[in-house]
């Protein structure tokens, strides 16, 4: 089945005016961006370049200006490109972060480069189904030694699955399906393909190395679940500790929303081995 890229677009777009404000009022998704800058922190350097895909309304692009580094932001929906547009002028970023309308399977339009690293987050990935769309641009893209930091949807999130307990089939084992699942987003349909870590290491190819994997609320609720944090504290608190504890332990590592994945790219790996 083709992407439907106008559709995914016109969702997005959609979505975009009232992004930050939902994201800002979103206890469970702040956690989500403060446990990925975490975990990136080690593959950074103090001034990388870093080319983001799928980069909503560049609410990371931003954090990651603000820390010193350069982010050249790349998104498909024209609402989305638009507020980056509009945080880089109101802020006055331009020397160190631009903004290019441009889909991750288009990359050989990125005007700059190369980068140290690649990074998507909250499953913008999960819109295509088959990821070698975007994997055959990074030799491209990377430099030696650089990394991919992707977040990503997979098949399997406990929280998703307890649904069946309530009777909610469908959506319990809706990642489950093999030929992926329809998402309806602000009166859009498109579907969207969930990976797992290895089927996105096989995609990268042999001169990638995985170096870091961790799951993404495994123990404590998706971001749907946006009050569950107001309504019971404590319990959240515990959940995301265990979360943290656990989350680069198989089968933890792989079994959550989402996961995050880190990978090096080393293009003479393979010739020594
Ligand atoms: C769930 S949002 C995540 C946005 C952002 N990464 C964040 O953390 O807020 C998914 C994003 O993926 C973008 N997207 C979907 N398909 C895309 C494609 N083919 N190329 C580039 N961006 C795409 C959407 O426009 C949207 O901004």
């Amino acid at each position: 089945m083709p992407v439907d890229f106008k559709s995914i677009n016109q969702a997005f777009s959609n979505q975009s005016e009232n992004y930050d404000q939902e994201d800002l009022a979103n206890p469970v998704i702040h956690w989500m961006r403060s446990f990925v800058y975490k975990h990136m922190h080690p593959y950074l350097t103090s001034e990388s370049h870093i080319l983001e895909l799928n980069a909503g309304t560049g609410i990371d692009a931003l954090y990651f200006a603000s820390q010193g580094h350069r982010v050249h932001a790349t998104d498909l929906s024209d609402g989305m490109v638009k507020q980056i547009q509009q945080k880089i002028q109101q802020h006055q970023l331009s020397d160190v972060l631009s903004c290019q309308q441009c889909s991750y399977t288009d990359l050989q339009d990125i005007q700059s480069g190369p980068f140290d690293h690649v990074f998507s987050n909250l499953g913008g990935l999960n819109c295509i189904p088959d990821l070698k769309e975007v994997t055959k641009h990074l030799p491209a893209l990377l430099k030696e030694g650089g990394y991919i930091t992707w977040v990503i949807m997979p098949p399997v999130c406990p929280w998703e699955l307890g649904l069946a307990l309530k009777g909610n089939f469908k959506r319990a084992f809706r990642r489950l399906n093999k030929g992926g699942a329809m998402a309806h987003l602000e009166g859009e349909y498109f579907k969207t393909y969930y990976f797992t870590p290895s089927q996105v290491m096989q995609t990268l190819g042999v001169h990638f190395q995985k170096v870091s994997l961790r799951g993404l609320a495994s123990f404590s609720p998706p971001p749907h679940k946006i009050d569950f944090p107001k309504n019971h504290p404590k319990l959240y608190k515990h959940l995301i500790a265990t979360d943290e504890y656990l989350s680069a332990s198989y089968p933890f590592n792989s079994w959550a929303d989402h996961f995050i994945l880190t990978a090096q790219y080393l293009p003479i790996h393979s010739i020594e081995n």
